[in-house]
């Protein structure tokens, strides 16, 4: 039996969906049941987060893994992680960033987050796999209002360059870590591909069937609407990180393919499996 944390989310959600698909064991912890619309093969349970491990076990009963994302335990990963381990768990995999690779010098919340979620995970006596994704391709959805609204989406930098990655990868390098144990591996993963924002636009407009244009603004000109997932107060930091983009090759990996067989589905591919996202809403 495998839990699974954020399991309502972008990466958790193919990661259900892809574990019930092969029949694996899977129960869901999310904070409301009735609203988590989860494959019925899969157990959902609501999560319980404490500050005493012994009030979370039974959320563990009959489990050997852990899929951990950094939202679900607030300020209680040690005794949840102590809890799973009390109640059977193994091993854990961790939604963790590739941010934790930057330079501590340059610290970032992000980084922050993540890099002491690690560590209390190292310090769980849990066997571990970090998964350390760059750029969700999900981050695009962000432009949905504006194609719902019209054929021009506004924004900075269409020249700015990243290598995003579908979240059904990343869930996939998740599962075979699971069930593999690919314990003491921090995966670093990408996109199989280097695109700017301006690519990404035109695999939208291919997937939609209508023509998208991108009109790049100032960065001064940009407002925190542009970037709905983003907290306003993050967002000029994130600007100014994409300035750094503009006409760079960024790394790529291959842990993808290397891991799960499998090559990583490009943005076009993404792109088509989110086509009614962006389609106009009626
Ligand atoms: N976006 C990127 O480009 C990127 C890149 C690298 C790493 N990451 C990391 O990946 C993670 C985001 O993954 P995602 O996109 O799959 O997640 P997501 O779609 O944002 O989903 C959030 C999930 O977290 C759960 N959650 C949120 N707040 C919670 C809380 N207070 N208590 C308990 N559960 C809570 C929700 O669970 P419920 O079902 O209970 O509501 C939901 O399933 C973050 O850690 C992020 O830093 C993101």
């Amino acid at each position: 039996m495998i839990v699974v944390t954020g399991a309502t989310g972008n990466v958790g959600r193919a990661l259900v969906d892809q574990l019930t698909t092969a029949d694996t064991p899977v129960r869901a912890l999310v904070r409301d049941p009735r609203r988590a619309h989860l494959p019925t093969t899969a157990e959902t349970t609501r999560l319980t987060v404490s500050a005493d491990a012994t009030d979370m076990t039974a959320q563990f009963d009959g489990a050997d893994a852990l899929f951990l994302h950094a939202s679900a335990t607030g300020e209680h990963t040690t005794a949840f992680l102590a809890a799973a381990r009390t109640a059977g768990v193994q091993h854990v995999t961790v939604l963790s960033s590739i941010a934790v690779e930057d330079d501590p010098a340059h610290d970032t919340f992000i980084h922050t987050w993540h890099r002491t979620l690690e560590q209390d995970v190292r310090d769980s006596g849990l066997d571990w796999t970090f998964l350390r994704p760059g750029g969700f391709a999900t981050n695009t959805l962000q432009w949905a209002w504006q194609i719902h609204d019209g054929d021009t989406v506004r924004g900075p930098y269409a020249k700015s360059v990243s290598t995003p990655i579908h979240e059904a990868d990343i869930a996939a390098v998740a599962r075979h870590s699971l069930l593999e144990r690919h314990s003491g591996t921090a995966h670093v993963l990408t996109g199989p591909e280097a695109v700017t924002t301006e690519d990404q636009i035109a695999a939208i407009a291919h997937a939609i069937g209508r023509p998208l244009t991108y009109t790049e603004i100032p960065p001064h000109d940009v407002v925190p609407e542009m970037f709905p997932i983003i907290p306003a107060d993050m967002v000029p930091g994130f600007v100014a990180s994409l300035a750094t983009t503009v006409d760079t090759a960024p790394p790529l990996t291959t842990t993808v393919q290397t891991v799960t067989g499998n090559p990583a589905r490009t943005y076009a591919q993404w792109a088509q499996d989110h086509a009614d996202d962006f389609r106009t809403q009626n």
